[in-house]
């Protein structure tokens, strides 16, 4: 049915170039849709989706369920906090028993690795995956692509340094396989207790422990949010020395390419990674990224419900 190689989207790791090439094609269509009076198309009409929350999210839940709405499909919100899962209901449990409603679609966000891949194999839906535990964010890097994409005009060659937490960072993991894919060059930073243990699992990562180093000559900083709703043990001595030593400040970005995009998945812990006159500089992209999320989404429902491209 799919419209795409993959069935179900669980990450961007294995990917292929045309698959990613096409739901950003399709991205870009669906934005123009985004800048008419009337922000509406009739592609998922007659399909039923849930989006199945476990973990917090504000962009991720909203600009899904504004896609949703922007392709005309039936949505059904579920969050973990107000549902049978306070009552011990297991995962299998709570989705057979949504299935059980006639759904299509499922978007899911969960704290552990390999949720979709789990779903998918105990449901007829399709399964896209919102954010998996540090796994994956395909969406995220997706929406990430495509701003690339829109003000650099390709991303072969295109000079990527990712900085922060790496190590619990869902977002770092799919911008690299996804950017790679892509061919561009994703160089990777972050302090020594935020570097994950097995760094050769991230094939194609240029690694660089020097913040300056890191983004000379780049043509895109992307800074990551901390992720302390997964860090086990006191992983930084302080906020103000991680932002001494890996934030993003006017002075680093000195050092970048003069027209350097400066990215940030949200939600910004201003003055930490990111200084706030970056965050609102002219080389910050983030509220376009933002924007780009809704079509980026619609892109990923309509091709993989069947929808074809062009
Ligand atoms: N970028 C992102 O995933 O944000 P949320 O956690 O608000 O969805």
């Amino acid at each position: 049915m799919s419209a795409l190689e993959i069935k179900h989207l669980f990450g961007l790791r294995g990917v292929s170039k045309s698959d990613i090439s096409t739901i950003l094609d399709t991205a870009s269509e669906f934005r123009q849709v985004l800048e008419r009076p009337v922000k509406k198309v009739p592609s998922l009409r007659g399909l039923t989706v849930v989006n199945l929350f476990f973990e917090n999210s504000t962009r991720t839940r909203t600009s899904f369920e504004l896609a949703e709405k922007r392709l005309s499909a039936d949505t059904v919100n579920f969050s973990s906090s107000a549902s049978s899962v306070k009552k011990g209901e297991s995962l299998l449990d709570t989705l057979q028993n949504i299935e059980a409603m006639k759904i299509d679609l499922v978007v899911v966000r969960h704290q552990g690795t390999g949720v979709p891949r789990f779903l998918a194999k105990n449901s007829k839906a399709i399964i896209v995956n919102a954010g998996d535990g540090a796994n994956e964010h395909p969406t995220q890097a997706l929406l990430d692509m495509l701003t690339i994409q829109q003000h650099l005009g390709s991303l072969k060659n295109k000079r990527v340094t990712i900085i922060g937490d790496i190590r619990h960072s869902r977002v770092a993991r799919s911008n690299l396989w996804g950017l790679t894919t892509m061919g561009a060059k994703v160089t990777l930073c972050s302090p020594s207790t935020l570097t994950p243990r097995n760094t050769q699992f991230f094939e194609g990562a240029f690694w660089e422990t020097n913040l300056r180093k890191a983004v000379t000559d780049a043509d895109v900083v992307m800074s990551l949010r901390l992720q302390k709703e997964r860090m086990e043990d006191s992983l930084l001595p302080s906020m103000r020395e991680y932002r001494n030593y890996f934030g993003i400040t006017g002075e680093l970005l000195e050092h970048a390419n003069p027209s350097a995009l400066i990215m940030h998945p949200g939600p910004i812990n201003r003055g930490v990674e990111l200084d706030s006159e970056m965050a609102d500089s002219k080389h910050s992209v983030i509220l376009e990224q933002v924007t780009n999320g809704v079509a980026v989404r619609m892109a990923v429902l309509f091709l993989l419900s069947g929808g074809r491209h062009g």
